[in-house]
């Protein structure tokens, strides 16, 4: 086989797997251990046709895969690899650069340069920011709050009790304490709590779009209170920031002009396969003294040029910029909007059947595609529910706990989602 017949009969793997994910089930239904009990301990002594790994991928591991790309997916943050996201990984890895300095690949560099801008400007964020990419936004948080502590050395980083993890992570990585403020009924960090904690804080991380409701820190409250600090504000936007290709959600970005930095993740709602997060910041200068260290082998001396190694942890870095770009043409701003304005629309849908039918409640907002929601009844009473749905393999939601109660929650970020799938969900949890 040469490689065109490999690439063609590749290409028609992931076709027909596009095409007929729908009829997998979403959640793997396999053992632990059953994976890898099905493949070889040890590796060949001689090198084996390609076709022997698509066979095995049929085989062994489609089982235990669970289907992050299939429109029941209804589970954390649901997630969409698009085509041309999928087609710009292959040619990322054909020409399989490294990205750490522009003379490594300009067009790389440049192109990331110019990627990263147009996301800025489709979101309505700020002329003059600073992008760049990394792998994900718990990298992104951890370069943003390393830049922080350039500024204020053992200063602490507040958060809501509802900040996503990394930060937590980041912050014991940087050796930094970390307080938790107080949210307020709608799940929002107050800034009454916040108001008198900040004196020698280093960071203050607000969120837009929590992981477990969506809410959104009132991040302008939030920033004059930096100022007046003097403490880094970092805007997690993780999820809820790409929403912000649409004016009717412009709202959740309101005062990140006056953050320091920020986080979207087009591998959570943009449509480009894992891994893609875009960290702005208005100080890359501050970013630079956090990562900046070029050994005499990385020394090129190119002046006007952005070495991308000096704004992040890692050195190595994968052509990422290329994925995106190809997704921002191939959709295009229309494009992308009609698919958040119909997660939007599943999601509320959904919202009103809950709504409309006795038994249930809805827990949280909802101002984009995830649903808090709870039969009325006892934690286990829910619990059961979610196990018993999430093992038809018909659909997968997850869930979570506020204010002490066992919540399920579904997101919808699927770009094969239909209404239809969204009404299975919803006859699947009352049927069961
Ligand atoms: C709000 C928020 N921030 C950060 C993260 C971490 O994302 P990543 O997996 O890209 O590190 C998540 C993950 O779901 C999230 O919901």
């Amino acid at each position: 086989m040469t490689f065109t017949d490999d690439a063609a009969a590749t290409a028609e793997w992931v076709a027909s797997y596009l095409g007929g994910v729908r009829d997998l089930p979403v959640l793997a239904q396999v053992e632990p251990g059953q994976i890898r009990a099905a493949l070889p301990a040890s590796p060949p002594e001689q090198g084996e046709p390609f076709q022997a790994v698509l066979a095995d991928l049929d085989r062994v591991l489609l089982p235990g895969i669970t289907h992050w790309n299939h429109p029941r997916f209804f589970a954390y943050f649901a997630i969409s690899g698009s085509e041309p996201g999928i087609l710009a990984e292959l040619v990322a890895a054909a020409l399989n650069v490294n990205a750490m300095l522009w003379r490594t690949s300009p067009a790389a560099t440049e192109l990331e340069e110019v990627a990263v801008d147009w996301l800025r400007q489709l979101l309505g964020l700020p002329d003059g920011l600073h992008g760049h990419i990394e792998d994900t936004a718990s990298t992104s948080t951890l370069a943003a709050l390393a830049a922080a502590r350039q500024l204020r050395p053992g200063g602490a980083v507040l958060c809501s009790e509802h900040a996503h993890s990394s930060v937590d992570k980041a912050a014991r990585l940087l050796g930094l304490p970390l307080e938790k403020v107080a949210v307020d009924a709608e799940f929002r960090l107050s800034p009454a709590a916040l108001a008198g904690r900040l004196d020698g804080a280093a960071a203050v991380v607000a969120t837009v779009g929590t992981t477990s409701t969506t809410s959104v820190d009132p991040v302008p409250e939030i920033a004059e209170l930096c100022a007046e600090a003097g403490a880094w504000l970092h805007v997690d936007a993780a999820y809820a920031g790409s929403a912000a290709v649409c004016e009717e959600h412009r709202w959740a970005l309101a005062g990140v002009e006056r953050a320091d930095s920020l986080v979207v993740n087009p591998h959570k709602w943009l449509l480009t396969p894992v891994d893609c997060s875009v960290l702005y910041t208005s100080r890359p200068d501050v970013l630079r003294d956090a990562f900046s260290l070029v050994p005499e082998y990385l020394r090129t001396g190119d002046e006007d040029v952005t070495n991308l190694m000096d704004y992040g942890p890692a050195l190595g870095r994968r052509f990422r910029a290329l994925k995106l770009w190809a997704v921002l043409r191939c959709y295009g701003r229309a494009g992308l909007q009609a698919v958040i304005r119909e997660h939007v629309r599943l999601a509320h849908l959904f919202a009103g059947w809950l709504e409309a039918e006795p038994g249930w409640e809805i827990v949280a907002p909802y101002p984009f595609s995830v649903v808090c929601f709870r039969r009325r009844g006892s934690d286990e009473e829910n619990e059961t529910l979610l196990e018993r749905v999430n093992a038809t393999g018909e659909v997968f939601l997850s869930h979570t706990r506020l204010d002490g109660r066992y919540v399920l929650r579904l997101a919808v970020g699927n770009l094969r989602t239909s209404e239809g799938d969204v009404r299975r969900a919803w006859e699947l949890l009352q049927s069961l």
